[in-house]
Formats: C-alpha cells, structure tokens, sequence
C-alpha cells in the first residue's frame, strides 16, 4: 500500500489506472468505512482511499480541530483491506492558496443538515469534486449513513458532467442499531446506550408507516417528542422522498425517515429507506432489526 501525501506523486502512482475505486474519507476509520472499502473493492481492479478533515464543511464552532485524526491506526486498517493508494494530503497541499472557486450545491443542501450547519455542504461538494479531480477514478464510493451527503454529490456529478459512478454503502449499525460513526466515540458510556434511541425511534416509525400510517408529520412528531423526554436536542425528524429529499406526502411509495439530533455535545444523524408500495412489497431498504 502506498500512502501519499502530495499530488504529483499520486498523478505519478496513478498515471496507468484506469480501473480505480475511491472511497473519500476523513479518516478515524471504524467498520462502515470498511465496508466501504470492501464494496470499492468489486467495483474496480484498485482501490484508492483519501483521509483528510476538510475544514471547508465544519461551521465555527463546530469540532473540526476536535475531529479524531488517527493515521497510523487508519494506515493498518487498509492494510489489511488490501486498499492500493492512500491519499493523505496536508491542508497546504489541498488548499495551496485561499479557496475562491466553490461548488454551489442545489437547494435542498439548506434544508435538514444544512439548514443547521450553513455552508457544510458547498464545503463537502467543494472538496470532493476537487479530490475527483485529483484521483479521477472510475467509481466513487459513500455511504447511505450521509444520506443528503449522497444526493448532493450525484446531483452535482450528474449536473456537472464528472466522469464518475457514484456508488452508494449500506449504513453498518453497532448490535443495539446505533449507526457507526467516528462521532460516537464523543460520547460518555450513558449516552452510548441512549444513542441507540435514534434507530429504535427511526425504526418504529417506519414499521408504523409500512402497517399503513402515512400521517407523516404525526410520525415525525412522536419520533421527535420521544427524543426530547429522553434528553436529546433535536434537529429534525423528516419524511422525504427518496429520490429528490422533497417532503414526502402521504401518496409518495418511495421515501427515506431522516433524523439529526445531539446528546450532550455530539450530533448524531440516522435514516432509513422505507419502501411503501403495494404490501406484500412493502419493506426497508437495506435494514434489518
Ligand atoms: O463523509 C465524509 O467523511 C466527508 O464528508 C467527505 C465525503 C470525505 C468529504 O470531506
């Protein structure tokens, strides 16, 4: 495995790939990003994984010098994996002058996460058409745990003509549900357990909706109010359309159960896919519980 710092050097390393995956990361790897890896790893003949904390998508005040960075133990990880390239570059070699030129991301980047972390999403679109444009694989890996993360991205590689398959990860959940993320280790041994109210929450409303409640915002509701008496400082509890995140209505076959919330200081975010058609189709995506 290669690990890379500047640009050159991987323009060099990659000169005869066309075959690359790419897996964009922050680093603090645990088991989703791993499974991120190994789903890159049957898309393409090579695998490339970045690690960098993009100060461009943390607001002020927001845990960006907090942010986990543990390289070497990340290192060992895609070791392991058998990961080709990685791509850890400094900030100075990413932003070697003052970033002027930025993504616009579409509309809905203001609303659900954005509308509570202004800015985080022009930072994420920015950053990863950038680190496209550096590595230009063939296929690009994320995971579904950042679900608006994943619309913006296709919306911006599908409007800007980035030569580039998106490719979507399943959520990997601890045991309990709690979806995997280098944030839950923020969290005290208490808030652990409590962390794990999300998915039950999540997943309750979605059985709910499969057994024929389409009352969405009643359901969007309960899941909040129940957040609130354990503690938590919701952000939003919304039912969206798949496809688009557009609020879903009670007629809408396809939608996705997202949720932002804090224990004490850290932010969790959870969704679930829900498919409502016909009964006998009726199931959530991807998800068992
Ligand atoms: O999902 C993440 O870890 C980051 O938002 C990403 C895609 C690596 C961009 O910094």
């Amino acid at each position: 495995m290669e690990v890379i710092a500047d640009i050159p050097t991987l323009r060099r390393s990659l000169e005869a790939t066309s075959d690359l995956a790419f897996v964009p990361t922050m680093g603090n790897l645990h088991e989703g990003h791993l499974s991120l890896v190994r789903l890159a790893r049957r898309h393409a003949a090579r695998v490339a994984v970045s690690m960098f904390v993009n100060p461009l998508q943390f607001g002020p005040g927001e845990d960006f010098s907090a942010y986990p960075r543990t390289m070497e133990q990340d290192c060992a990880m895609l070791e392991r994996e058998g990961v080709d390239i990685v791509f850890a570059p400094s900030e100075a070699q990413l932003f070697p002058v003052p970033q002027q030129v930025v993504v616009q991301p579409p509309p809905i980047a203001d609303e659900l996460c954005g509308a509570f972390r202004p800015g985080h999403f022009r930072g994420v679109a920015t950053i990863v058409l950038k680190l496209l444009n550096i590595v230009r694989p063939r296929a690009a890996v994320f995971g579904k745990k950042d679900y608006q993360q994943l619309h913006v991205v296709r919306t911006m590689v599908s409007q800007l003509n980035v030569p580039v398959e998106i490719v979507a990860g399943e959520t990997q959940r601890a045991p309990d549900g709690l979806a995997l993320s280098s944030r839950n280790g923020y969290l005290s041994p208490a808030q652990r357990i409590e962390a794990a109210r999300l998915y039950r929450n999540l997943g309750r409303a979605a059985q709910s909706m499969m057994d024929g409640n389409r009352d969405f915002p009643a359901l969007e509701a309960e899941v909040r109010a129940d957040l609130k008496a354990h503690g938590w400082d919701v952000d939003y509890v919304s039912v969206r359309r798949r496809h688009t995140l557009e609020p879903a209505a009670a007629a809408d076959a396809d939608v996705v159960i997202l949720a932002a919330a804090r224990l004490g200081k850290t932010r969790l975010i959870d969704n679930l896919e829900v498919c409502l058609g016909p009964a006998q189709f009726a199931k959530i995506w991807g998800q068992v519980w």
